[in-house]
Protein backbone atom coordinates (compact mmCIF):
# COMPACT_ATOMS: atom_id res chain seq x y z
CA UNK A 1 0.00 0.00 0.00
CA UNK A 2 1.54 3.45 -0.67
CA UNK A 3 1.60 5.91 2.11
CA UNK A 4 0.16 9.31 1.29
CA UNK A 5 0.40 10.87 4.62
CA UNK A 6 4.21 11.20 5.78
CA UNK A 7 5.71 12.86 9.10
CA UNK A 8 7.76 15.40 7.52
CA UNK A 9 9.34 16.39 3.92
CA UNK A 10 11.86 18.85 2.62
CA UNK A 11 9.89 22.04 0.87
CA UNK A 12 6.42 20.18 0.57
CA UNK A 13 3.90 22.31 -2.16
CA UNK A 14 1.24 24.49 0.40
CA UNK A 15 -2.20 23.82 0.04
CA UNK A 16 -4.07 26.91 0.99
CA UNK A 17 -7.75 25.91 2.17
CA UNK A 18 -9.51 28.95 1.86
CA UNK A 19 -13.46 29.55 1.90
CA UNK A 20 -15.06 32.25 -0.44
CA UNK A 21 -15.18 34.85 1.14
CA UNK A 22 -11.21 34.10 2.14
CA UNK A 23 -10.80 34.38 -1.42
CA UNK A 24 -12.63 37.40 -2.09
CA UNK A 25 -10.81 39.05 0.37
CA UNK A 26 -7.27 37.83 -1.11
CA UNK A 27 -5.75 41.02 -1.96
CA UNK A 28 -3.54 39.45 -4.74
CA UNK A 29 -3.99 40.09 -8.32
CA UNK A 30 -1.66 37.77 -9.77
CA UNK A 31 -3.58 34.81 -8.38
CA UNK A 32 -6.94 36.69 -8.49
CA UNK A 33 -6.36 37.25 -12.66
CA UNK A 34 -5.54 33.19 -12.57
CA UNK A 35 -8.52 31.79 -10.47
CA UNK A 36 -10.85 34.29 -13.17
CA UNK A 37 -9.06 32.39 -16.23
CA UNK A 38 -9.53 28.41 -14.70
CA UNK A 39 -13.36 29.74 -12.96
CA UNK A 40 -11.98 29.44 -9.72
CA UNK A 41 -14.24 30.79 -7.02
CA UNK A 42 -13.35 28.57 -3.59
CA UNK A 43 -16.41 26.79 -3.98
CA UNK A 44 -16.28 23.82 -2.10
CA UNK A 45 -14.03 21.02 -3.20
CA UNK A 46 -12.68 23.36 -6.57
CA UNK A 47 -9.01 23.16 -6.49
CA UNK A 48 -6.71 26.12 -8.25
CA UNK A 49 -2.88 24.81 -9.24
CA UNK A 50 -0.68 27.62 -8.85
CA UNK A 51 2.72 27.74 -10.85
CA UNK A 52 5.89 29.90 -9.88
CA UNK A 53 8.17 31.77 -12.12
CA UNK A 54 9.86 28.49 -13.30
CA UNK A 55 6.53 26.55 -14.45
CA UNK A 56 6.59 24.09 -11.45
CA UNK A 57 3.59 23.87 -9.17
CA UNK A 58 4.08 26.45 -6.41
CA UNK A 59 1.07 26.45 -4.76
CA UNK A 60 -2.30 24.92 -4.33
CA UNK A 61 -5.20 26.91 -3.36
CA UNK A 62 -8.15 24.73 -2.41
CA UNK A 63 -12.06 25.88 -1.80
CA UNK A 64 -13.74 25.62 1.79
CA UNK A 65 -16.89 27.09 -0.59
CA UNK A 66 -19.35 28.74 2.34
CA UNK A 67 -20.25 28.21 5.96
CA UNK A 68 -18.90 25.65 8.24
CA UNK A 69 -15.98 24.40 6.27
CA UNK A 70 -15.80 20.15 6.02
CA UNK A 71 -12.69 18.73 6.46
CA UNK A 72 -13.97 15.77 4.54
CA UNK A 73 -13.89 17.44 1.09
CA UNK A 74 -10.44 17.16 0.81
CA UNK A 75 -10.92 13.55 0.02
CA UNK A 76 -11.54 14.93 -3.16
CA UNK A 77 -8.23 17.01 -3.34
CA UNK A 78 -5.74 13.93 -3.99
CA UNK A 79 -7.04 12.92 -7.42
CA UNK A 80 -6.64 16.41 -8.72
CA UNK A 81 -3.09 16.97 -8.07
CA UNK A 82 0.32 15.66 -9.62
CA UNK A 83 2.74 13.61 -7.56
CA UNK A 84 4.77 15.38 -5.01
CA UNK A 85 4.62 16.37 -1.21
CA UNK A 86 2.49 19.06 0.16
CA UNK A 87 1.62 20.42 3.14
CA UNK A 88 -2.04 22.33 4.45
CA UNK A 89 -1.96 25.85 5.45
CA UNK A 90 -5.14 27.20 7.09
CA UNK A 91 -7.39 25.91 9.88
CA UNK A 92 -9.30 22.18 9.14
CA UNK A 93 -9.22 20.22 11.76
CA UNK A 94 -5.93 18.38 11.53
CA UNK A 95 -6.91 14.95 12.18
CA UNK A 96 -10.20 14.89 9.94
CA UNK A 97 -8.03 16.44 7.26
CA UNK A 98 -5.53 14.20 7.19
CA UNK A 99 -7.84 10.77 7.19
CA UNK A 100 -9.84 12.71 4.41
CA UNK A 101 -6.43 13.06 2.25
CA UNK A 102 -5.49 9.00 3.57
CA UNK A 103 -9.15 8.23 2.53
CA UNK A 104 -9.27 10.27 -0.57
CA UNK A 105 -6.16 8.77 -2.10
CA UNK A 106 -7.78 5.12 -2.12
CA UNK A 107 -8.36 3.16 -5.84
CA UNK A 108 -9.36 -0.32 -5.97
CA UNK A 109 -6.00 -1.42 -7.67
CA UNK A 110 -5.93 -5.56 -7.37
CA UNK A 111 -6.67 -5.78 -11.28
CA UNK A 112 -6.19 -2.88 -13.09
CA UNK A 113 -3.13 -1.40 -11.29
CA UNK A 114 -2.85 2.23 -11.34
CA UNK A 115 0.75 3.75 -12.85
CA UNK A 116 3.26 2.86 -10.79
CA UNK A 117 4.36 6.14 -9.84
CA UNK A 118 4.22 7.87 -6.81
CA UNK A 119 0.92 9.66 -5.42
CA UNK A 120 0.98 12.53 -4.14
CA UNK A 121 1.07 12.53 -0.21
CA UNK A 122 0.81 15.17 2.28
CA UNK A 123 2.78 16.03 5.76
CA UNK A 124 0.60 15.39 8.40
CA UNK A 125 -0.61 18.60 10.20
CA UNK A 126 0.64 19.46 13.12
CA UNK A 127 -1.74 17.83 16.04
CA UNK A 128 -2.48 14.72 14.20
CA UNK A 129 -1.63 11.69 15.05
CA UNK A 130 0.10 9.99 12.22
CA UNK A 131 -0.23 6.56 13.26
CA UNK A 132 -3.20 6.87 15.06
CA UNK A 133 -4.70 8.39 11.39
CA UNK A 134 -2.80 5.60 9.36
CA UNK A 135 -4.96 3.12 11.22
CA UNK A 136 -8.42 3.97 10.36
CA UNK A 137 -7.29 4.70 7.29
CA UNK A 138 -5.85 1.28 6.51
CA UNK A 139 -8.55 -0.01 8.26
CA UNK A 140 -11.31 1.50 5.86
CA UNK A 141 -9.21 0.83 2.87
CA UNK A 142 -9.02 -3.11 4.06
CA UNK A 143 -12.81 -3.31 4.40
CA UNK A 144 -13.34 -1.53 1.00
CA UNK A 145 -10.56 -3.78 -0.84
CA UNK A 146 -12.78 -6.73 1.11
CA UNK A 147 -16.04 -5.18 -0.60
CA UNK A 148 -15.06 -4.63 -3.75
CA UNK A 149 -13.04 -7.69 -4.47
CA UNK A 150 -15.24 -10.27 -5.98
CA UNK A 151 -16.41 -13.54 -4.69
CA UNK A 152 -14.70 -16.02 -6.98
CA UNK A 153 -11.33 -13.79 -4.89
CA UNK A 154 -13.19 -13.45 -1.93
CA UNK A 155 -14.85 -16.28 -0.77
CA UNK A 156 -15.57 -17.83 2.42
CA UNK A 157 -11.71 -19.47 2.96
CA UNK A 158 -10.32 -15.51 2.09
CA UNK A 159 -12.38 -13.69 4.63
CA UNK A 160 -11.13 -16.83 6.99
CA UNK A 161 -7.42 -15.83 5.87
CA UNK A 162 -8.43 -12.26 6.51
CA UNK A 163 -9.32 -12.62 9.66
CA UNK A 164 -6.38 -15.04 10.65
CA UNK A 165 -3.71 -12.40 9.52
CA UNK A 166 -6.21 -9.66 11.52
CA UNK A 167 -6.09 -12.08 14.65
CA UNK A 168 -2.29 -13.22 14.16
CA UNK A 169 -1.15 -9.62 14.12
CA UNK A 170 -2.84 -8.72 17.52
CA UNK A 171 -1.85 -11.53 19.50
CA UNK A 172 -6.21 -12.43 19.39
CA UNK A 173 -7.23 -16.23 19.53
CA UNK A 174 -9.08 -17.10 16.44
CA UNK A 175 -11.66 -20.23 16.22
CA UNK A 176 -13.14 -21.08 12.70
CA UNK A 177 -16.28 -23.94 12.60
CA UNK A 178 -16.31 -25.15 8.82
CA UNK A 179 -19.39 -27.12 7.23
CA UNK A 180 -20.97 -29.99 8.60
CA UNK A 181 -18.90 -29.35 11.82
CA UNK A 182 -21.38 -26.11 12.09
CA UNK A 183 -24.01 -28.92 13.00
CA UNK A 184 -22.10 -30.47 15.35
CA UNK A 185 -20.89 -27.36 17.22
CA UNK A 186 -23.95 -25.56 17.26
CA UNK A 187 -24.61 -23.67 14.33
CA UNK A 188 -27.49 -25.21 12.43
CA UNK A 189 -28.84 -21.65 10.80
CA UNK A 190 -25.09 -20.45 9.43
CA UNK A 191 -25.43 -24.54 8.03
CA UNK A 192 -28.59 -24.16 6.23
CA UNK A 193 -28.04 -21.23 4.46
CA UNK A 194 -24.59 -21.75 3.57
CA UNK A 195 -24.40 -25.77 2.17
CA UNK A 196 -25.78 -25.36 -1.24
CA UNK A 197 -22.21 -23.96 -2.06
CA UNK A 198 -19.38 -25.96 -3.23
CA UNK A 199 -17.77 -27.92 -1.06
CA UNK A 200 -14.10 -25.52 -1.17
CA UNK A 201 -16.57 -22.62 -0.46
CA UNK A 202 -18.38 -24.17 2.64
CA UNK A 203 -20.38 -22.31 6.04
CA UNK A 204 -17.81 -21.44 8.45
CA UNK A 205 -18.30 -19.13 11.77
CA UNK A 206 -15.24 -17.67 12.61
CA UNK A 207 -14.77 -16.03 15.98
CA UNK A 208 -11.78 -13.74 16.93
CA UNK A 209 -11.02 -13.22 20.71
CA UNK A 210 -9.17 -10.66 22.06
CA UNK A 211 -8.12 -9.54 25.89
CA UNK A 212 -10.32 -12.10 27.33
CA UNK A 213 -8.52 -13.49 30.17
CA UNK A 214 -8.64 -9.57 31.36
CA UNK A 215 -12.04 -9.55 33.07
CA UNK A 216 -12.27 -7.00 34.23
CA UNK A 217 -12.58 -4.89 31.12
CA UNK A 218 -15.87 -4.30 29.38
CA UNK A 219 -16.92 -6.79 26.64
CA UNK A 220 -17.29 -5.86 23.24
CA UNK A 221 -19.01 -8.18 20.72
CA UNK A 222 -18.79 -7.43 16.91
CA UNK A 223 -21.07 -9.07 14.52
CA UNK A 224 -20.79 -8.85 10.79
CA UNK A 225 -23.09 -10.33 7.92
CA UNK A 226 -20.64 -12.16 5.49
CA UNK A 227 -22.74 -13.10 2.49
CA UNK A 228 -19.59 -13.43 0.00
CA UNK A 229 -22.26 -13.39 -2.97
CA UNK A 230 -26.09 -13.25 -2.69
CA UNK A 231 -28.10 -15.09 -5.26
CA UNK A 232 -30.91 -14.72 -3.41
CA UNK A 233 -30.84 -18.39 -3.34
CA UNK A 234 -33.65 -20.74 -4.88
CA UNK A 235 -36.01 -17.60 -4.18
CA UNK A 236 -33.45 -15.85 -7.06
CA UNK A 237 -32.53 -12.52 -7.47
CA UNK A 238 -33.62 -10.78 -10.75
CA UNK A 239 -30.25 -10.09 -12.38
CA UNK A 240 -30.42 -6.11 -11.62
CA UNK A 241 -30.41 -7.19 -8.32
CA UNK A 242 -27.90 -9.74 -7.79
CA UNK A 243 -25.28 -7.89 -9.92
CA UNK A 244 -23.55 -6.36 -6.82
CA UNK A 245 -24.01 -8.94 -4.87
CA UNK A 246 -20.68 -9.64 -4.08
CA UNK A 247 -20.58 -6.80 -1.51
CA UNK A 248 -22.74 -9.14 0.66
CA UNK A 249 -20.06 -9.48 2.74
CA UNK A 250 -19.76 -6.07 3.82
CA UNK A 251 -21.00 -6.51 7.07
CA UNK A 252 -18.34 -8.99 8.24
CA UNK A 253 -15.75 -6.67 6.29
CA UNK A 254 -16.72 -3.98 8.45
CA UNK A 255 -16.69 -5.73 11.61
CA UNK A 256 -12.69 -7.20 10.65
CA UNK A 257 -11.96 -3.21 10.10
CA UNK A 258 -13.39 -2.14 13.06
CA UNK A 259 -12.03 -5.30 15.43
CA UNK A 260 -8.79 -4.21 13.42
CA UNK A 261 -8.80 -0.30 14.76
CA UNK A 262 -9.61 -1.55 18.42
CA UNK A 263 -6.56 -3.87 18.56
CA UNK A 264 -4.37 -1.15 17.09
CA UNK A 265 -5.46 1.42 19.61
CA UNK A 266 -5.07 -1.00 22.21
CA UNK A 267 -8.51 -0.40 24.18
CA UNK A 268 -8.75 -1.22 27.60
CA UNK A 269 -11.54 -3.83 26.08
CA UNK A 270 -12.28 -7.29 26.16
CA UNK A 271 -13.29 -7.78 22.24
CA UNK A 272 -14.89 -10.69 20.03
CA UNK A 273 -15.38 -10.40 16.38
CA UNK A 274 -18.09 -12.85 15.19
CA UNK A 275 -18.32 -13.32 11.68
CA UNK A 276 -21.12 -16.17 9.89
CA UNK A 277 -19.64 -16.51 6.45
CA UNK A 278 -21.57 -18.49 3.53
CA UNK A 279 -22.22 -18.26 0.52
CA UNK A 280 -25.75 -18.09 -0.30
CA UNK A 281 -26.17 -20.51 -3.48
CA UNK A 282 -28.04 -22.79 -5.15
CA UNK A 283 -28.20 -26.22 -5.97
CA UNK A 284 -30.17 -29.40 -5.36
CA UNK A 285 -29.07 -29.01 -1.38
CA UNK A 286 -30.45 -25.51 -1.00
CA UNK A 287 -32.28 -24.02 1.83
CA UNK A 288 -35.71 -24.16 0.14
CA UNK A 289 -38.85 -21.19 1.38
CA UNK A 290 -41.10 -23.34 3.56
CA UNK A 291 -38.45 -25.01 5.63
CA UNK A 292 -38.35 -24.68 9.21
CA UNK A 293 -34.75 -24.13 10.75
CA UNK A 294 -33.57 -24.57 13.87
CA UNK A 295 -30.75 -22.10 15.77
CA UNK A 296 -28.23 -22.22 18.06
CA UNK A 297 -30.66 -19.81 20.30
CA UNK A 298 -33.22 -22.72 20.44
CA UNK A 299 -35.65 -20.86 18.22
CA UNK A 300 -37.19 -21.92 15.20
CA UNK A 301 -36.87 -20.10 11.64
CA UNK A 302 -39.18 -20.31 9.29
CA UNK A 303 -37.93 -19.72 5.72
CA UNK A 304 -40.48 -17.30 3.85
CA UNK A 305 -38.15 -16.01 1.53
CA UNK A 306 -34.28 -17.51 0.87
CA UNK A 307 -33.44 -13.85 0.04
CA UNK A 308 -33.79 -13.33 3.27
CA UNK A 309 -30.79 -14.57 4.49
CA UNK A 310 -28.66 -12.59 6.26
CA UNK A 311 -30.96 -12.56 9.10
CA UNK A 312 -30.93 -16.28 9.45
CA UNK A 313 -26.58 -16.92 9.64
CA UNK A 314 -26.85 -13.59 12.07
CA UNK A 315 -29.25 -15.76 14.51
CA UNK A 316 -26.90 -17.91 15.09
CA UNK A 317 -24.35 -15.39 15.22
CA UNK A 318 -26.21 -13.06 17.58
CA UNK A 319 -26.71 -15.69 19.80
CA UNK A 320 -22.72 -17.06 19.81
CA UNK A 321 -22.23 -13.38 21.24
CA UNK A 322 -24.45 -13.67 23.67
CA UNK A 323 -22.40 -16.67 25.37
CA UNK A 324 -19.98 -13.94 26.03
CA UNK A 325 -22.33 -11.72 28.14
CA UNK A 326 -21.38 -8.76 26.20
CA UNK A 327 -21.47 -5.06 27.72
CA UNK A 328 -22.23 -3.96 24.29
CA UNK A 329 -23.10 -6.11 21.19
CA UNK A 330 -22.41 -4.18 17.59
CA UNK A 331 -23.80 -5.93 14.41
CA UNK A 332 -23.23 -4.41 10.67
CA UNK A 333 -25.08 -6.07 7.84
CA UNK A 334 -26.14 -5.43 4.40
CA UNK A 335 -29.48 -6.49 5.33
CA UNK A 336 -32.13 -5.20 3.64
CA UNK A 337 -32.77 -3.30 0.04
CA UNK A 338 -35.31 -1.46 2.26
CA UNK A 339 -32.97 0.79 4.01
CA UNK A 340 -31.94 2.32 0.57
CA UNK A 341 -35.51 3.22 -0.34
CA UNK A 342 -35.48 4.81 3.24
CA UNK A 343 -32.64 6.37 3.14
CA UNK A 344 -30.34 6.07 0.57
CA UNK A 345 -26.99 4.71 -0.34
CA UNK A 346 -25.20 7.15 2.10
CA UNK A 347 -27.07 7.46 5.19
CA UNK A 348 -26.85 4.08 7.12
CA UNK A 349 -30.00 3.27 9.94
CA UNK A 350 -28.85 2.41 13.42
CA UNK A 351 -30.64 0.62 15.31
CA UNK A 352 -30.84 0.11 19.78
CA UNK A 353 -33.10 0.75 22.35
CA UNK A 354 -30.41 2.05 24.43
CA UNK A 355 -30.89 6.12 24.09
CA UNK A 356 -27.75 6.70 26.03
CA UNK A 357 -25.91 4.64 23.14
CA UNK A 358 -27.98 6.25 20.38
CA UNK A 359 -26.91 9.74 21.42
CA UNK A 360 -23.22 8.80 22.20
CA UNK A 361 -23.07 7.04 18.59
CA UNK A 362 -25.08 10.06 16.44
CA UNK A 363 -22.49 12.30 18.94
CA UNK A 364 -19.28 10.90 17.80
CA UNK A 365 -20.73 9.94 14.02
CA UNK A 366 -21.30 13.77 13.80
CA UNK A 367 -17.79 14.75 14.54
CA UNK A 368 -15.96 12.14 12.74
CA UNK A 369 -18.60 13.24 9.30
CA UNK A 370 -19.26 9.56 9.42
CA UNK A 371 -23.12 10.11 8.75
CA UNK A 372 -25.83 7.64 10.25
CA UNK A 373 -29.26 8.22 11.22
CA UNK A 374 -31.40 6.26 14.38
CA UNK A 375 -34.29 4.68 13.23
CA UNK A 376 -36.46 2.46 15.72
CA UNK A 377 -37.13 -1.04 16.48
CA UNK A 378 -41.02 -0.10 16.53
CA UNK A 379 -42.83 -2.53 18.74
CA UNK A 380 -45.95 -1.61 16.89
CA UNK A 381 -44.50 -4.13 13.72
CA UNK A 382 -43.10 -6.66 16.31
CA UNK A 383 -46.09 -9.11 15.28
CA UNK A 384 -44.46 -8.74 11.02
CA UNK A 385 -41.71 -11.17 11.95
CA UNK A 386 -44.58 -14.07 14.05
CA UNK A 387 -44.78 -17.31 12.25
CA UNK A 388 -47.40 -19.51 11.86
CA UNK A 389 -45.27 -22.99 12.48
CA UNK A 390 -42.48 -21.53 13.93
CA UNK A 391 -41.30 -18.67 16.62
CA UNK A 392 -40.10 -16.36 13.69
CA UNK A 393 -40.37 -16.17 10.17
CA UNK A 394 -37.27 -14.59 7.74
CA UNK A 395 -39.79 -12.75 5.51
CA UNK A 396 -41.36 -10.05 7.46
CA UNK A 397 -45.46 -10.01 6.81
CA UNK A 398 -46.21 -7.87 3.82
CA UNK A 399 -48.59 -5.60 5.85
CA UNK A 400 -45.73 -3.86 8.36
CA UNK A 401 -43.86 -2.56 4.90
CA UNK A 402 -40.71 -1.05 6.47
CA UNK A 403 -38.40 -3.70 5.25
CA UNK A 404 -35.30 -2.48 7.29
CA UNK A 405 -37.28 -2.04 10.71
CA UNK A 406 -38.57 -5.79 10.87
CA UNK A 407 -35.48 -6.95 9.72
CA UNK A 408 -34.01 -5.24 12.62
CA UNK A 409 -36.82 -6.49 15.15
CA UNK A 410 -36.10 -10.01 13.83
CA UNK A 411 -32.75 -9.57 14.49
CA UNK A 412 -33.71 -8.21 18.45
CA UNK A 413 -35.20 -11.83 18.79
CA UNK A 414 -31.40 -13.03 19.14
CA UNK A 415 -29.55 -10.32 20.29
CA UNK A 416 -27.83 -10.61 23.26
CA UNK A 417 -30.01 -9.94 26.21
CA UNK A 418 -27.47 -8.67 28.38
CA UNK A 419 -25.88 -4.98 27.57
CA UNK A 420 -26.89 -3.24 24.85
CA UNK A 421 -27.05 -3.81 21.19
CA UNK A 422 -26.96 -1.32 18.37
CA UNK A 423 -28.05 -2.86 14.65
CA UNK A 424 -26.48 -1.32 11.74
CA UNK A 425 -28.30 -1.83 7.87
CA UNK A 426 -25.25 -0.49 5.63
CA UNK A 427 -25.21 -0.31 1.79
CA UNK A 428 -21.29 -0.42 1.89
CA UNK A 429 -21.33 0.77 -1.70
CA UNK A 430 -20.90 4.31 -3.23
CA UNK A 431 -23.73 4.09 -6.34
CA UNK A 432 -21.96 6.51 -7.89
CA UNK A 433 -18.50 8.30 -8.23
CA UNK A 434 -17.35 11.39 -7.16
CA UNK A 435 -14.00 13.05 -6.25
CA UNK A 436 -12.35 11.39 -3.72
CA UNK A 437 -15.63 8.70 -3.20
CA UNK A 438 -15.03 6.37 -6.23
CA UNK A 439 -17.43 4.14 -7.30
CA UNK A 440 -17.45 0.71 -5.35
CA UNK A 441 -16.99 -0.52 -1.84
CA UNK A 442 -17.10 2.12 1.22
CA UNK A 443 -16.60 1.98 4.90
CA UNK A 444 -19.55 3.12 6.41
CA UNK A 445 -19.81 3.98 10.14
CA UNK A 446 -17.03 2.27 11.22
CA UNK A 447 -14.93 5.57 12.01
CA UNK A 448 -18.37 6.70 14.02
CA UNK A 449 -18.46 3.38 15.91
CA UNK A 450 -14.79 3.52 16.45
CA UNK A 451 -14.84 7.00 18.32
CA UNK A 452 -17.26 6.44 20.41
CA UNK A 453 -15.79 3.56 21.56
CA UNK A 454 -12.42 5.27 22.06
CA UNK A 455 -14.77 8.32 23.89
CA UNK A 456 -16.82 5.62 26.09
CA UNK A 457 -13.56 2.64 27.00
CA UNK A 458 -10.07 4.61 25.89
N1 LIG B 1 -28.30 -8.58 0.70
C1 LIG B 1 -29.68 -8.30 0.52
C2 LIG B 1 -30.04 -6.86 0.82
C3 LIG B 1 -29.46 -5.82 -0.04
C4 LIG B 1 -29.86 -5.68 -1.36
C5 LIG B 1 -28.56 -4.92 0.49
C6 LIG B 1 -29.35 -4.68 -2.14
C7 LIG B 1 -28.05 -3.92 -0.28
C8 LIG B 1 -28.43 -3.82 -1.59
C9 LIG B 1 -30.51 -9.19 1.42
O1 LIG B 1 -30.02 -10.46 1.63
C10 LIG B 1 -31.85 -9.33 0.75
O2 LIG B 1 -31.90 -9.88 -0.30
N2 LIG B 1 -32.89 -8.81 1.40
C11 LIG B 1 -34.19 -8.86 0.88
C12 LIG B 1 -35.12 -9.32 1.98
C13 LIG B 1 -36.50 -9.72 1.50
C14 LIG B 1 -36.43 -10.97 0.67
C15 LIG B 1 -37.37 -9.94 2.72
C16 LIG B 1 -34.57 -7.47 0.40
O3 LIG B 1 -34.17 -6.48 1.03
O4 LIG B 1 -35.22 -7.37 -0.62
MN1 LIG C 1 -30.59 -11.83 0.14
ZN1 LIG D 1 -28.00 -10.68 1.48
Amino acid sequence: MHETLIAAAEAPIPIRALSEADFDNLGDARLQALAATHRFKAKRGEALLVTGDDGALAEVLFGLGKGQPDPMSLRGLPGKLPAGDYVLKGDLDPRLSALAWAMGSYGFDRYKPREDKPRPRLVAPEGCDLEAVTAIAHACALARDMVNTPASDMGPLQIETVAREIASQYGATISVVTGDDLLEQGYPAVHAVGRAAASHRAPRIVEIGWNLDKTDLPLVALVGKGVVFDSGGLDIKPASGMRQMKKDMGGAAHALALGRMVMQARLPVRLVVLTPVVENAISGDAFRPGDVLSTRKGLTIEVGNTDAEGRVILSDALARASEHNPDLTIDFATLTGAARVALGPELPPFYTDDETLAADLAKAAKAEIDPIWRMPLWPGYRDAVDSDIADVRNDSAEWAQAGSVTAALFLQRFAPETGSWVHFDIFAWNPRARPGWPAGGEAQAIRGVFAMLKKRYG
